[in-house]
């Protein structure tokens, strides 16, 4: 059975996505791992970079091939698509001219938006309230059933999610083992970590509560709060400068020291020079520039994919 982890954050631009891609090449390059990436953001932004943005276009909108929305045309035409036909094999880029063996992905689709209104609009009658309950679970649970149709294939599945709580992403936190919160260490992020945290227990206790209610076999297991990573952190002598110090630490005595990854990523030109190339940033050797950074921005990676691996379990 894979992990199932959500990276979350309501907050926009803190680095869920390249964070997603980053941990997920790691795990591969570093562990041997075989990662799913599951792009759940409307934006692509992780389409984009995972395959490229022209690979991405002729694949989706050209050759009108299969995506994250196919799976839930599927739940609302009541004909289930066949996951094998969703997921892209090893088209991830690694380094110039190669791709990962072992990391697949499951590509996203701009009209994602339209189909979450139209999920919240979805209410199939039932004979009786409970039986209206087990179609709720049946609608939170389009991606578990995705992923637990493969989950003999994967060690980890990593679902990068849009910046907002709609019932896309709570049916992403619902098949998840762990949520983790990329964020950079200014006032707004971190005040905002505490409410996310709420509002992740008040899921886990409605879902706990519906499942219970609905007479399904088996019981939900709740979704653990794996750690918030930051990113984007300014360093001073190899250590995060003062004003970045005080806002980490704030945040662990409000959540509590554990909460934090002991690892951190560098503010740097070497994340966004490779992202321009759609590479990660491991593959620092081909960048045309901004090497050196992007070597450093790499072993902190490195550092930060290690401690996923013993925090993840
Ligand atoms: N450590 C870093 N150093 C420099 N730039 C970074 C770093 N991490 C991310 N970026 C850049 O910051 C921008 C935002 O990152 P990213 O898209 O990963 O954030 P996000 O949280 O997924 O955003 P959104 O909420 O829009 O989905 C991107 O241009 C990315 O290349
Ligand atoms: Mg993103």
């Amino acid at each position: 059975m894979p992990k199932v982890v959500s990276m979350i954050n309501w907050k926009g631009g803190v680095g869920k996505t390249t964070l997603t891609l980053h941990l997920a090449a790691g795990l591969a390059l570093r562990h041997s791992k075989k990662v799913l990436l599951i792009d759940l953001d409307p934006q692509c932004n992780l389409s984009f970079l995972a395959i490229g943005a022209s690979p991405y276009i002729s694949h989706t909108y050209k050759k009108n091939l299969s995506t994250l929305k196919t799976i839930f045309d599927g739940y609302f035409d009541r004909n289930p698509a066949d996951t094998a036909d969703v997921i892209l094999k090893q088209r991830v880029r690694s380094s110039a001219g190669k791709v990962f063996t072992n990391v697949d992905v499951i590509l996203s689709h701009q009209e994602l938006t339209l189909l979450d209104m139209k999920l919240a609009r979805e209410k199939r009658s039932g004979k009786d309230h409970r039986e209206e309950t087990k179609f709720e679970i049946e609608k939170i649970s389009i991606i578990k059933t995705v992923i637990d149709s493969v989950s003999e294939e994967y060690d980890y599945v990593l679902i990068d999610c849009p910046p907002n709580v709609n019932l896309v992403t709570q049916s992403a936190f619902f098949a998840s083992d762990y949520y983790v919160v990329p964020a950079i260490p200014d006032f707004l992020s971190t005040v905002g970590i505490a409410l996310i945290n709420q509002y992740m227990d008040q899921f886990n206790k409605d879902y706990q509560s519906m499942w219970t209610y609905s007479g399904l076999p088996g019981s939900y297991s709740n979704t653990k709060f794996g750690g918030i990573i930051f990113n984007m952190v300014d360093e001073y002598g190899e250590r995060p400068k003062k004003g970045h110090t005080k806002i980490i630490n704030n945040t662990k005595s409000e959540l509590g020291s554990n909460s934090v990854f002991k690892n951190y990523i560098t503010d740097g030109d070497g994340i966004s020079t490779a992202s321009e190339m759609n590479l990660p940033v491991y593959a620092f050797k081909d960048l045309p520039r901004a090497q050196q950074n992007a070597s450093k921005q790499a072993d902190y990676m490195g550092e930060v994919v290690d401690e996923f691996i013993t925090r993840i379990v």
